[in-house]
């Protein structure tokens, strides 16, 4: 049995099952809000409760950073840096963090990207003929998110796939579960990212450019100039981190999602008006992201009638609350017709996800691309795999075939 199904099977309010949903409805029957032993944490299953605790402020990051810190001693210099790291941030300081890379955002032509990642897509699925079976992660999720945020970040096309295989230690550094591995791999990957990016950052330091990377850099009407370390923590976390491995998981369960529900694929084929909410039913269902960072509670709060104590660490398990039958009907079903359909996958609260709209338009132009492709999809389980990682979930492989 490996490390991660007996943590499941120590903590079962933990993210990282092969099949979580049961454990979660189960959980959410008795209480919204649980204390989970393993991560020493509470974990928050309802949807109202957990949209009140995404925008909570008196939940802090720092706060929480600072437990990590003590635990880990010398080990813990990732979290350390991790403070300067936007998810991490609190308060006043992660609101002008906030505004300034949404600003630098603003110049980002999603048509462009779009039009990128479409001919990226093509490129690699056209590579299967008849009814071949393939590997989908493997053969354009693990890479098309990773090229994205190069693109946009000015990488040279000769390092684009080299620097996006980099990230997987930094990610594993930033679950629910710590262990010292995981604290000094986390460490070690912050030095590569820097091999990579000081050249191209010093680059465009008073350079005049336009670029995404420059006008990150700084932003002289605000007051704002980042340090390389500021930088690099953003490049790391905010670009790659964030997006190379929730869009790689969420590619693989848009198809896993049109080849478990065929009738919903032909549908969405023949009317590709349903693509958008195909998508946000897929981030529904099947989050790839399961849970939020943790915080720490500031001051002694109730939470579904539990209460939290200050200095308690809190996380809202969206897997959960996506499927909460007080807000949805028939929650374990995948209905791409449900209107509205508030799903939290994007934590719609002080630290909702700052690259919704580039995930939405990968994974919009993913299935596109996958329904112009293939009149039929169908997926090998006993050949596929899972990812086992803490609080992300998606496939390591996944084995389709017309
Ligand atoms: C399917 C893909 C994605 C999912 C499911 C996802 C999900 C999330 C979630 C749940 C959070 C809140 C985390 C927390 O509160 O602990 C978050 C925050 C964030 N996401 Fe995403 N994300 C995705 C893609 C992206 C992409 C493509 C980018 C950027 C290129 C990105 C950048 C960020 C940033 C910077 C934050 C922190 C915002 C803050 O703390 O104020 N994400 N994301």
């Amino acid at each position: 049995m490996n490390q991660s199904f007996q943590q499941f099977d120590l903590d079962p309010c933990l993210p990282g099952h092969p099949d979580p949903y049961g454990t979660y409805a189960a959980l959410l029957q008795q209480s919204a809000a649980h204390w989970c032993e393993g991560p020493q944490m509470w974990i928050v299953l309802g949807h109202a409760e957990s949209l009140e605790l995404m925008r909570d402020p008196r939940f802090s990051r720092q706060d929480h950073l600072d437990k990590l810190i003590a635990r880990f001693g010398r080990n813990g210099h990732i979290y350390e840096r991790q403070k300067l790291d936007i998810p991490y941030m609190d308060g006043k300081q992660h609101a002008r963090m906030r505004q300034h890379v949404i600003k630098a955002y603003h110049g980002i032509d999603l048509l462009a990207l779009a039009e990128f990642t479409r001919r990226f897509a093509v490129d690699r699925l056209s590579r299967i003929k008849g009814d071949e079976p393939f590997d989908l992660v493997a053969l354009l999720a693990n890479d098309l998110p990773g090229m994205v945020a190069s693109e946009l970040m000015g990488v040279p096309p000769s390092q684009q796939l080299e620097v996006a295989n980099k990230v997987s230690a930094f990610v594993r550094a930033r679950g629910l579960t710590q262990t010292e591995q995981t604290a000094s791999g986390g460490g070690d990957a912050l030095e590569i990212y820097g091999h990579y990016f000081l050249p191209l950052i010093q680059a465009r330091r008073g350079g005049g450019q336009q670029d995404l990377l420059s006008r990150l850099i700084d932003d002289p009407t605000e007051g704002i100039s980042l340090s390389d370390e500021q930088l690099l923590l953003i490049i790391s976390s905010n670009f790659y981190s964030a997006s190379v491995y929730t869009v790689r998981l969420l590619i693989g369960t848009i198809a896993w999602a049109m080849a478990s529900h065929p009738d919903t694929y032909q549908r969405v084929r023949s009317d590709r008006k349903l693509v958008a909410a195909a998508i946000e039913e897929v981030l529904r269902w099947d989050p790839p992201a399961q849970a939020l960072n943790a915080s720490t509670a500031t001051a002694d709060l109730v939470i579904a009638g539990q209460t939290i104590k200050a200095g308690d660490s809190v996380t809202a398990l969206v897997g959960a609350a996506n499927r909460d039958p007080r807000v949805f009907d028939q929650p374990d079903q995948f209905l791409i017709d449900r209107s509205p359909n508030p799903h939290l996958s994007f934590a719609p609260g002080v630290h909702q996800c700052l690259g919704l709209h580039l995930a939405r338009m990968q994974g919009a132009v993913v299935l596109s691309v996958l329904c112009d492709q293939f009149e039929s999809l169908h997926w090998e389980p006993s050949e596929s795999r899972r990812l086992i990682a803490d609080r992300f979930r998606g496939f390591e492989h996944l084995i389709l075939h017309r």
